[in-house]
């Protein structure tokens, strides 16, 4: 049976992958460039039930809030929106979709159906202009990495992408979540033009993730997985999926397990070719990916042709 099948039915190890990814992956395990030390356990055999109960029950959103040191220091209780991503909106959404960069998303048609949930959520410097047939053109939240806020070309401070959403930002900390060592030594750094842009737009929602959340959302990863998965943060297509998770009602994913479109293709609106986009490199993102096919609750035929999981939010399933 083909790759793709074995993902749909969830049964996939990184040993079927190409020998150039297995080989990254071995590297990062190598390098361990965020000082990952697991504690827990591997391979818990939980069913797709339980699974997204430990899930409810674990991850706790959080964002900085200017409370903790070295932010407290410096006065970031002024900078941090006085609502809480949380907080938002009292009573969250009803359905929601999460749009991934995916090129296999080209020539989907899913535009129409991605707009007709309450709330968009999508990715970095993900266009909707010019992509509405196959992408829609609604956008509620776009999480971005830190990369988007310093590398001039993604004209963080003028493109349309970035203003009228909410906006998430997150980067890579070490996993002690040792905010001290990370404010002094961020993948990017992201402290400054967050500042810089909250001061300018101080009634557009914008929050920085905590390492905290990141991690947890790893060790959880690494719970539940046999093998030894790379010890880096997740996606942010995964890290997006739970937040939706715990502000809707019903999440709707879109190309994160590949549909019979699964392409080389990078991203819908790059012409750059690497399976590492869909598979991962440097992210676990296999392993998120498993995770999330064991949860789905949506129709195996909406999975091939659509590339679509459907997850309950949180508050919708008692435990
Ligand atoms: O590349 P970027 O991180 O901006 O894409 C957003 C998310 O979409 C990724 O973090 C990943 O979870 C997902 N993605 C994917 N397959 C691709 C490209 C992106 O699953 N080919």
């Amino acid at each position: 049976k083909s790759f793709l099948y074995k993902l749909w039915k969830g049964d996939v190890s990184s040993k079927m992958l190409n020998p150039r990814l297995q080989k990254a992956m071995k590297d990062y395990l190598n390098t361990n460039k965020h000082g990952v030390r697991f504690k827990g356990k591997r391979n818990s055999r939980l069913t797709g039930d339980q699974l997204f109960c430990e899930v409810k029950e674990r991850v706790n959103v959080k964002t900085i809030d200017g409370k903790e040191a070295p932010f407290s220091t410096l006065g970031w209780e002024k900078h941090v929106p006085q609502i809480p991503l949380d907080k938002l909106y009292a009573h969250g959404f009803g359905s929601c979709a999460v749009v991934m960069s995916a090129g296999a998303i080209l020539n989907s048609s899913l535009g129409d159906e991605i707009d007709s949930h309450d709330a968009v959520l999508r990715f970095n410097s993900a266009p909707t202009h010019g992509y509405e047939k196959d992408v829609g053109n609604k956008t509620t939240v776009r999480i971005i990495n830190s990369q988007i806020l310093t590398n001039p070309n993604h004209h963080f401070i003028d493109s349309s992408l970035y203003k009228d959403v909410i906006l998430v930002a997150w980067d890579p900390a070490p996993y002690s979540a040792n905010l001290n060592v990370w404010y002094k030594k961020p993948d990017y750094n992201l402290f400054t033009p967050y500042v810089q842009h909250r001061r300018k737009n101080p009634n557009q929602p914008f929050y920085i993730l905590h390492p905290k959340f990141i991690w947890q959302l790893w060790d959880i990863i690494q719970e539940n997985t046999k093998e030894k998965i790379q010890p880096n943060p997740p996606s942010s297509g995964f890290i997006g999926i739970l937040i939706m998770m715990s502000m809707c009602d019903e999440v709707h994913v879109y190309e994160y397990i590949p549909s019979v479109r699964q392409t080389d293709l990078c991203h819908y609106h790059e012409l750059y070719y690497d399976a590492a986009c869909t598979l991962g490199a440097y992210h676990p993102l296999l392993y998120e990916k498993l995770l999330v096919q064991r949860m789905n609750k949506g129709l195996q035929d909406d999975l091939y042709r659509k590339g679509k999981v459907v997850l309950p939010g949180f508050r919708s399933v008692k435990c």
